[in-house]
């Protein structure tokens, strides 16, 4: 039997200034289950390098519309260059670019709801990972910064400021560090000696308080888990998800792409508390009447292919849950 042919980032009709800032992920199965009707209105709550509003563009209609959001503005900057040409067109363009957190997304100013889908592909893009000066990765020297956007402490006034008792919450809720304790007791003991400045600082905590073997992993956790204490990532999901319901419309699609569990729970959770049975609701007269609720349509999480994580590494802890808003 003749072997399938692995495709090669060439063959996803990106640029290469695309790929080079990001690779998107599970970029046509996110936008097959978002995209359905192309003069639909819809929100990427993480517009990043732009691969899948660009996508969600090319199936929308002249008179289709795309709200994308980044907190980071050196993505809204990027992306103002590649979609210069859709830009030009002013009032009549499809495209508003807001550099704004995605919870901004439920009340943006001067636009109704009625919204057919929101896209939300969690975490940090490959650039913000590699560029060395914003701290995310451990494999840098670099301030301790970890911020998407301008606002809001870093990940250097936290680690200072913070009690041992809130480090230790930092590290097992939002990072899972089986050596928490550890990590914190140490981080406070050397934080009286030397302040912390920078990430390889950081990293040499961790390599002093964690088994040589467990090194590696608990220096991703770690790392995760800062990044997600100084964004409060988990917070903002939970909010965005139960306040965009109101601004959706019948048979709106809510896909959210996810990079590890702890995200990955909360959108699953979401999406049962949500899912009602139709019995249900036809003997709750109010709830039919005030609340949206979700069909949902992803009863496993769906997941990168091999050509894709062959393709792009990053992708391999991807997992895509999507849902459906009805209103009875
Ligand atoms: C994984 S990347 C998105 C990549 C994008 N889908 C693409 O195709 O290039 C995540 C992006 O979301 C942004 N981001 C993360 N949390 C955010 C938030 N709460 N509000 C707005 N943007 C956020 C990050 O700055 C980053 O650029």
């Amino acid at each position: 039997m003749a072997k399938k042919k692995k495709k090669s980032v060439s063959d996803l009709n990106l640029e290469r200034s695309e790929y080079e800032y990001h690779l998107p992920v599970m970029l046509s199965k996110a936008c097959d289950f978002l995209v359905k009707k192309p003069d639909g209105k819809y929100i990427d709550g993480t517009l990043g390098g732009g691969g899948h509003s660009g996508e969600i563009l090319r199936r929308l209609s002249p008179r289709g519309s795309l709200y994308s959001f980044d907190k980071d503005e050196q993505a809204i900057s990027f992306c103002r260059e590649k979609f210069w040409g859709e830009l030009q067109r002013g009032e009549e363009s499809r495209l508003r670019l807001i550099n704004e957190c995605f919870s901004k997304a439920c009340s943006i100013t001067g636009v109704e709801g009625g919204f057919d889908g929101i896209l939300l592909d969690l975490g940090l893009s490959s650039r913000q990972l590699d560029e060395s000066r914003r701290g995310f990765s451990y494999r840098k020297d670099s301030s301790l910064d970890m911020r998407f956007g301008p606002d809001g402490k870093t990940a250097e006034e936290i680690l200072h400021a913070a009690k041992e008792e809130e480090i230790i919450a930092i590290l097992r809720d939002y990072g899972e560090e089986p050596f928490a304790h550890r990590i914190a007791r140490r981080i406070m003991l050397q934080r009286r000696a030397f302040p912390f400045k920078t990430t390889f600082a950081l990293r040499s905590v961790v390599e002093e308080s964690v088994p040589e073997q467990h090194r590696s992993k608990s220096l991703s956790r770690v790392f995760q888990a800062f990044r997600i204490a100084v964004n409060n990532e988990l917070e903002v999901l939970y909010d965005t998800l139960h306040n965009c319901l109101p601004i959706m419309s019948d048979g709106a699609k809510i896909v959210v792409i996810s990079y590890h569990s702890l995200e990955d729970r909360i959108v699953k959770s979401f999406f049962k508390e949500r899912a009602v049975k139709k019995a249900q609701i036809k003997s709750d007269s109010d709830l039919t009447k005030s609340v949206p609720l979700l069909k949902i349509l992803t009863p496993k999480p769906v997941l990168p292919d091999d050509d894709e994580i062959a393709r792009n590494p990053r992708a391999r802890s991807a997992k895509m849950r999507v849902a459906e808003v009805v209103f009875f």
